[in-house]
């Protein structure tokens, strides 16, 4: 994978780059700007060697058609207030004004086109109409850039076929991703310990299956363990539950057995009769889930057994929450696992969308992980050791 130095000489150059830049919103108020601020270094090292940075990105998931809500100028001055720089923004993706702004930058300068969303060929399903799209939206770049990780396992116009247009090359970002995964998926330093969380089992099936074979021990919090627990035998009340999962999770259970893998359960839970701010809570044996509770976190005795696991861990990969965390009297399981897994001597890789999130809601040291991923479905896909069509398109 070429990186952004085999690009040749950059100055006066258009560089197409792609970010992710779908960060969450409450109104015009960026919520987590995690994905702004991963994207700043390559715009930096472009911008430094004299490239004219075009960023392309998209925001939600908008009907393939301009709608206000989903507009990007937001995300732009964001990325201007970190960059410490004017970044122009076009109100479109390969108009008049896309054009004019481009137009208009001199060296070291970075404009933002609008979600490119917008245009219903960016997501089509029909090969035609994306390279149709890529082909304009070619017009107006001389090289691409790819480092929008968090969207590589998407086959879309300015992800994929854009990179078969131009001279190409994978951002910092992208790199420092890939690296990352790489280490845990081929080559993880032992013990090598999983923590997996998340509400639903169905979504970390592939993972599962993936380094089930690989790891010395699987911790399973969060949502997803109670159909484990389920599987296991155990009434759990309220608490999610899916119910068409319990085989394929039992097979697991034996699956881990046959091949020597510790795979670890909540021993107690965090229940309450609802979800809220203020409920009332209590902590119950993971055995002893009265029916009209539901469990909302891994309770003290597991944070213990799971720190405990983690302890002599070398390599740590952890995605998915152990419980509802955006709800304080749900967050310590999350958080005493996050602090956790950042103080174990070894790598430490964080998967994307809600993990990452919690990481910063809950103002833990993102300094003190190896690596957090700013990709959510990107990162489960690596897991699961499936190819990203945003990756193999950059070997090309
Ligand atoms: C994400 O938020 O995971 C990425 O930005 C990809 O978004 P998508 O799932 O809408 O393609």
């Amino acid at each position: 994978m070429r990186g952004i130095d085999e690009l040749g000489d950059l100055r006066g150059q258009r560089v197409l780059l792609r970010s992710d830049l779908n960060v969450p919103l409450d109104g015009e108020a960026i919520t987590d700007d995690g994905r702004v601020r991963a994207s700043v270094p390559t715009i930096q090292q472009l911008t430094a060697a004299g490239a004219r940075v075009v960023v392309m990105a998209h925001l939600g998931r908008p009907k393939g058609a301009p709608d206000p809500q989903y507009s990007l100028a937001p995300v732009a001055k964001r990325l201007g207030e970190l960059l410490g720089a004017d970044v122009a923004f076009a109100t479109d993706v390969v108009g008049e004004s896309a054009r004019k702004t481009v137009a208009a930058l001199a060296d070291g300068e970075v404009a933002v086109l609008e979600n490119v969303r917008f245009d219903a060929r960016e997501t089509s399903k029909d090969d035609a109409e994306r390279q149709a799209f890529a082909a304009e939206l070619a017009e107006l770049g001389d090289l691409f850039v790819s480092d929008g990780f968090g969207v590589v396992h998407r086959k879309q116009a300015s992800v994929y076929d854009l990179a078969q247009r131009l001279p190409h090359a994978a951002g910092l970002l992208v790199r420092a991703e890939v690296q990352a995964f790489s280490k845990v998926l081929d080559d993880p330093e032992r013990p090598y310990v999983v923590v997996l969380g998340g509400s639903k089992v169905s979504d970390k099936l592939g993972v599962i299956d993936n380094l089930l074979d690989k790891v010395d021990r699987l911790l399973i919090g969060g949502g997803m363990a109670f159909t484990f627990l389920k599987a296991q035998g155990y009434e759990v009340g309220g608490s999610l539950l899916e119910d068409d999962q319990v085989d394929t999770v039992r097979g697991y259970l034996s699956r881990a057995e046959e091949r020597g893998v510790e795979l670890v359960l909540p021993v107690d839970v965090v229940v309450a009769a609802d979800i809220s701010e203020d409920a009332a809570t209590a902590v119950v044996a993971a055995s002893a889930i009265p029916a009209d509770q539901k469990g909302l976190d891994i309770g003290p005795a597991t944070i213990e057994l799971f720190r405990g696991k983690l302890s002599d861990a070398k390599t740590v990969v952890w995605n998915g929450p152990m419980g509802v965390f955006e709800l304080a009297p749900f967050a310590e399981g999350t958080r005493q696992v996050a602090v956790a897994v950042s103080e174990v001597q070894g790598t430490s890789v964080v998967g994307g969308g809600d993990s990452a999130a919690a990481v910063r809601r809950l103002d833990l040291d993102e300094g003190a992980f190896t690596h957090i991923s700013t990709g959510g479905g990107a990162s489960l896909e690596l897991l699961e050791g499936k190819e990203l069509p945003g990756l193999t398109v950059l070997e090309s």
